[in-house]
C-alpha cells in the first residue's frame, strides 16, 4: 500500500468516526426502527433487536458480493442500508452500515486491514450523511413524500458511496477520477432500482417487522442474475479466447499472437484516451482480428516457401471471411470493421479494400500497428530470429505514412511497449493521398496484366515492415 492510499483510507476512516460520534450525541434514534406499539411485533419492540435486525438483513445482503467485469464488486446490502437510515435516522444507519458490510472473504481474512478499513468506510460516512439528509425532509408521513425522499437520500449514498470507491481506486491505480466514476456509475447504476425497494421494506416493516425477511428472496434473485450475467460474459470471454487460442495454435510460431496483440492494441487505445466502448471493440478485435485463418488451409497457412499467386489471394482473403464468420454475433458488430479492415494500409496499397488514410476505421489502424509490432518481435519461419523492439519500432517509424498511421505509432511510443525504446522519430510527410492512388492503380494494373506485383503482404509475413 502506498503512503497517498493509506493516508486518504485514514481520513475517510477518521471522518467516519467522526460523523457516528457526532450522530450518537446529537440525533435521538428514530423510535421507528423498533416498531413500538404493534401487538405482531412483540419481539421487535426494543430498539437493539430492530438495529440488529437490519444488520443481519444487510451483512446476508452484503457477504456474497459478485465481482463486475470492470473489476468493482457489487453487492444488494445497498437496500437494507437504505431502509435503516429510512427507520433508524444517522445513527442506525451508521450503525447497519459499519456492521452490516462485513463480508464473508474479511472473515476468512482474504482482504487486507486496509481494504476492510477502506470498505467500511466507503460506506458509513455516506449512509450516515444520507440518514441527515433524510431527516431534513419534513411531512414524512406522507408516503409520497417519503417515497421521493427516500429515493433521492439513496441516490445520494450511491453517489457518495461511488467518489469514496472512485478516488481509493484513483490513489492506487493512478486512473482519472472521472473516468472511474463513468465506469463506475455505468456498471452499478441499476443499483438504485433498489431504492424502491428499499422503501417498501420500510413500509412493510412498520406493518409487519418479520415481513422484512420477505424481501430477501428478491435480493438474493437480484444478486443471483448480477452473478449469471458475470459467468455468461466470463464464459463468452473463454470461449473467444479459446477459439483465437485454437487459430493462433495452427501454426506453432503465431502461438500466443493474438492475446499478445489484445494487450498492445489496448495499450495504444489508452494512450490515445479511446472512449470505454473502443477500448473493449479493440479487446475482441485483437483477439479475432485473424479468426478468419479458420477458412485458410494447412497447405498455404504453414506453408514456409513464398507464395504463389493464388495461395496469396487465399490468404488474403481472410480479413473478409473473419468478418463474415463473426456478423452474426450481434454483441460483436463493433468488431467487425477491425476484422475486415486491420490489413488495410495507410497508403491504400493494402488490402481487402484499399482504403486510404482515415478513411481506414481508427481501431483497424490501431490493431494494425500493434499486429504488426508483435509479428516483428516474434519468430516465424522465414526469419527465426526475430526483430528486436527497437528494431521493429524503427520499421514502425520507417513505414508510418506509408503502411501505418503515423498518429498510432506517436501513441504507440508512449505505451509500456515503446516508451523505454530509443525512437528515430517520425520519417518526412509524405503525400498519402497521391502515394495511395498511385499505388492502387499500380496494383490494378498488375492485377490487370496477371503479374505477381507488389501488393500488401499479411502481417505474419514479410512486407516492407517485418521483411
Ligand atoms: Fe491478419
Amino acid at each position: 500500500m502506498s503512503r497517498r492510499l493509506g493516508v486518504l483510507i485514514a481520513i475517510l476512516a477518521l471522518a467516519s468516526l467522526v460523523l457516528l460520534a457526532s450522530a450518537v450525541l446529537a440525533c435521538p434514534i428514530d423510535a421507528r426502527i423498533g416498531v413500538r406499539g404493534l401487538p405482531n411485533a412483540v419481539a421487535f419492540n426494543a430498539v437493539p433487536l430492530g438495529i440488529v435486525f437490519w444488520i443481519l438483513l444487510t451483512a446476508a445482503g452484503s457477504s456474497l458480493p459478485v465481482r463486475m467485469p470492470d473489476g468493482t464488486l457489487l453487492d444488494v446490502g445497498f437496500a437494507p442500508v437504505v431502509a435503516a437510515m429510512s427507520l433508524g435516522g444517522p445513527i442506525v444507519a451508521g450503525l447497519v452500515a459499519l456492521v452490516g458490510a462485513t463480508q464473508v472473504r474479511e472473515v476468512r481474512r482474504q482482504v487486507p486491514w486496509y481494504g476492510v478499513l477502506a470498505n467500511h468506510a466507503g460506506i458509513t460516512g455516506p449512509a450516515i450523511i444520507s440518514a441527515y439528509a433524510l431527516g431534513l425532509v419534513p411531512a414524512r408521513s406522507n408516503l409520497i413524500v417519503d417515497f421521493v425522499a427516500t429515493t433521492l437520500a439513496a441516490s445520494l449514498f450511491f453517489s457518495l458511496s461511488m467518489l469514496q470507491a472512485a478516488l481509493i481506486l484513483s490513489t492506487r491505480n493512478g486512473e482519472p477520477v472521472r473516468k472511474l466514476l463513468r465506469v463506475g456509475a455505468g456498471g452499478n447504476i441499476n443499483m438504485l432500482a433498489l431504492a424502491p425497494v428499499a422503501w417498501l421494506m420500510v413500509q412493510m416493516y412498520l406493518i409487519a417487522p418479520g415481513s422484512g425477511l420477505l424481501f430477501a428472496v428478491p435480493l438474493y434473485t437480484t444478486r443471483l442474475a448480477y452473478q449469471r450475467f458475470v459467468e455468461v460474459r466470463e464464459m463468452f470471454t473463454e470461449t473467444v479466447r479459446s477459439l483465437a487460442e485454437a487459430v493462433d495454435k495452427r501454426d506453432t510460431f503465431t502461438s500466443g499472437h493474438s492475446r499478445r496483440v489484445q494487450e498492445i492494441s489496448v495499450d495504444i487505445g489508452k494512450a490515445m484516451k479511446l472512449s470505454d466502448t473502443d477500448l473493449e471493440a479493440l479487446e475482441w478485435g485483437g483477439l479475432l482480428h485473424d479468426i478468419g485463418k479458420i477458412g485458410v488451409p494447412d497447405s498455404v497457412l504453414l506453408k514456409q516457401e513464398r507464395l504463389t499467386r493464388d495461395e496469396r489471394m487465399t490468404m488474403n482473403a481472410h480479413p473478409v471471411l473473419g468478418a463474415e464468420i463473426i456478423a452474426p454475433v450481434k454483441r460483436l458488430a463493433p468488431v467487425l470493421p477491425i476484422i475486415r479492415h486491420h490489413h488495410e494500409w495507410f497508403n491504400g496499397s493494402g488490402y481487402p479494400d484499399r482504403l486510404v488514410g482515415d478513411e481506414i476505421p481508427r481501431l483497424a489502424r490501431v490493431l494494425h500497428v500493434a499486429d504488426a509490432f508483435e509479428a516483428m518481435t516474434a519468430a516465424r519461419p522465414y526469419r527465426m530470429t526475430p526483430l528486436t523492439p527497437e528494431q521493429a519500432l524503427a520499421e514502425l517509424r520507417k513505414f508510418g505514412g506509408i503502411q501505418f498511421d503515423p498518429d498510432i505509432v506517436d501513441a504507440f511510443v508512449r505505451t509500456r511497449w515503446g516508451r523505454e525504446l530509443s525512437d528515430p522519430g517520425r520519417a518526412e510527410i509524405r503525400e498519402v493521398p497521391l502515394i495511395g492512388q498511385a499505388a492502387g492503380t499500380l496494383s490494378a494494373m498488375a492485377a490487370a496484366a496477371g503479374s505477381d506485383a507488389p501488393r500488401a503482404q499479411d502481417a505474419t509475413r514479410p512486407s516492407p515492415a517485418t521483411a
